[in-house]
């Protein structure tokens, strides 16, 4: 753990952008709880349902503390708003969550990635900059990168120093173009900054777009479920609850003041599992959940353009820094999954 470590200061207003998504929900919910103010920007876009945007909302809205949260529908990519909302606010914690999230349909819409994910990104560092005015300004800007920007790498586990030049989607290419900016804003105007790089997180409330969740889907309405590249996949897979806790470490602790104050961190579970492996579990979750016996047909298909083989995250640089490293495990997060899924879809 580092030697000047802090916790989670409450006095602090805390911008979430992405704040109707899932990781941006939960971190909503974690920082209210504790008795944060937390203001939460999101364009509900429908990329995917945006009842279940507004279903997080709703939660946001009646839990703990929910007198703490402001929410304001805009886009990041709008700068005189992302102007605006800084200048009212002050935030003096910023974590950027807001993204157009996705590897398969940045082949087909790569011009949303650029606008969200690029210009988006921008005006969010631009506003942080110019926050610096006085005394005041934002203290840490923490943002979503993702275990993405390894692309095709075949040495693991993944480490944050190993070369990430060769991404394999439009959307790796935005999260690494992200580390990048934020490296020169930090170097530039001294801006703190982390990085963090996502392994495939699910949790309730999770992303319909995810493979697990149309799995889920499809199993539960007695549909043959496609498995891509035959099965041969792993994936780091991260509980939210994980993720959240992480986060929540990192907020109050900017990069030290040596050098440049930008630091990237990969938050996964140090414990790829083959995608097989993986539905075999989710169908005895959901054979649990709902007490129903459950067999699934699988169609095997070949690898598609984008996607990796592996994903695998080296957690040593979060646990020394931290002192923590995620560890639920797939059965306990699957099965939590699977309540809250049999549930909300009332299967
Ligand atoms: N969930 C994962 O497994 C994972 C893995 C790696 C990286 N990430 C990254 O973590 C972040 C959060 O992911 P998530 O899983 O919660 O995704 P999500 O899609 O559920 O959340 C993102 C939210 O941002 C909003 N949004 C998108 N573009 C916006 C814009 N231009 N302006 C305002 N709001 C906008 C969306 O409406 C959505 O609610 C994203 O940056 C994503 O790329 C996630």
């Amino acid at each position: 753990m580092r030697a000047d470590y802090r916790e989670l200061d409450t006095t602090k207003t805390y911008l979430i952008t992405g704040a109707a998504g899932f990781i941006g929900f939960w971190l909503a919910q974690r920082l209210l709880s504790t008795g944060c103010r937390v203001i939460g920007i999101d364009n509900l876009n429908d990329y995917y349902e945006v009842s279940l945007k507004q279903a997080r909302l709703d939660r946001l809205s009646q839990t703990e503390n929910s007198s703490l949260f402001t929410f304001l529908e805009g886009d990041i990519a709008d700068q005189k708003l992302v102007n605006t909302v800084f200048s009212i606010y002050q935030p003096q914690i910023v974590v950027n969550l807001a993204a157009q999230a996705g590897v398969r349909y940045s082949i087909e819409n790569p011009g949303v990635y650029m606008q969200s994910n690029i210009i988006g990104f921008f005006n969010i560092l631009e506003a942080c900059r110019h926050s610096y005015a006085g005394a005041q300004g934002v203290e840490h800007l923490v943002y979503a990168s993702s275990s993405s920007v390894y692309g095709a790498n075949h040495k693991v586990p993944f480490a944050e120093g190993d070369c990430v030049d060769h991404p394999v989607s439009l959307y790796a290419a935005t999260k690494k173009s992200n580390e990048l900016m934020a490296y020169t804003y930090s170097h530039l105007y001294q801006i703190p900054a982390t990085g963090l790089r996502f392994f495939t997180v699910y949790g309730p409330l999770g992303r319909p777009d995810m493979a697990y969740f149309s799995f889920s889907r499809k199993i539960m309405k007695g549909e043959p479920i496609t498995v891509f590249n035959h099965g041969d996949m792993y994936r780091d897979f991260t509980y939210i609850d994980d993720i959240i806790t992480a986060v929540v470490r990192i907020l109050g602790n900017p990069p030290v003041k040596a050098g440049v104050r930008h630091k990237v961190y990969n938050i996964g579970n140090n414990n790829p599992k083959q995608l097989m492996c993986f539905i075999e579990t989710l169908e005895k979750a959901l054979a649990q959940a709902t007490g129903r016996n459950i067999a699934t047909e699988k169609v095997f298909l070949p690898m598609q353009p984008g996607d990796v083989h592996r994903t695998y995250a080296d957690t040593a640089e979060l646990e020394r820094d931290f002192g923590f490293q995620p560890g639920t495990s797939i059965d306990e997060g699957l099965l939590r999954f699977a309540e809250w899924f049999t549930g909300y879809y009332s299967y």
